[in-house]
């Protein structure tokens, strides 16, 4: 019950909660505090890959320069794409600057199948094929592209999103992060291929089917 002698203390409050500057609702790689902060990836893994810096004397010209995205990266023969990452595991000269970027080949009928990425937006620009890309928001509307060489698409950060070439022959699409190690997770294989694995009776109350599809569906992910 308010009392007349609780009623300033209640006031106090809440002009102190509606002072308090909100935490973001999203927040993204923090901003560096140095001009130079090569990772050193020989230190064990911080659990939020923040990186401790190599001693400046050991830093070279070539902690800056990547030449991983000239070739394609390892196949997902099941999708029929290719990713090279150039992010701060492969790069360590992107620690603490909030960007990476990914080569993406593309088979025929190739797809990037659907995933997400926690921490960070994407744009991707088309350099050879025709790529159907879209995204999904938290509404469940869906927005896409048919795009060739030179176009540009946006993905907002954390939402679901996919490739698909829909042309004659390969492509090929290059992809930009605002974090220097944006994560993915991907739909199918979050779902299907975990470990352990996530208990079929969810998966077929979730898609409201029998064991029988989501075994089905499950041995298709086990590569
Ligand atoms: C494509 O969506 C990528 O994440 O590189
Ligand atoms: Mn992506």
């Amino acid at each position: 019950m308010i009392t007349s002698s609780s009623f300033p203390l209640l006031c106090l409050t809440i002009s102190i909660l509606f002072l308090l500057p909100l935490p973001p609702s999203h927040s993204a790689d923090p901003d560096p505090l140095q001009d130079l902060c090569v990772a050193d990836l020989s230190a064990s893994t911080p659990a939020d890959y923040n990186f401790p810096c190599k001693p400046i004397s050991e830093i070279t010209s070539d902690d800056f320069f990547f030449d991983g995205l000239t070739k394609p990266g390892n196949k997902t023969k099941v999708f029929g794409v290719s990713v090279s990452a150039g992010n701060v595991l492969t790069f360590p000269g992107l620690n603490t600057l909030g960007i990476s970027l990914n080569r993406v080949g593309f088979a025929p009928r190739g797809i990037v199948p659907p995933h997400s990425h926690p921490r960070a937006s994407e744009v991707g620009v088309v350099m050879e094929g025709k790529i159907l890309t879209g995204f999904v928001t938290t509404k469940n509307v869906f927005y896409s592209k048919v795009l060739t060489a030179g176009e540009v698409f946006v993905i907002p950060r954390g939402l679901v999103h996919f490739q698909l070439n829909v042309g004659e022959g390969e492509a090929l699409e290059f992809t930009a992060f605002n974090s220097h190690l944006p994560g993915s997770a991907t739909v199918p294989l979050n779902l299907f291929s975990a470990t352990p694995s996530i208990p079929d009776h969810v998966l077929t109350k979730t898609f409201l089917v029998g064991e029988d599809i989501i075994d089905n569906i499950r041995s298709k992910f086990r590569f």
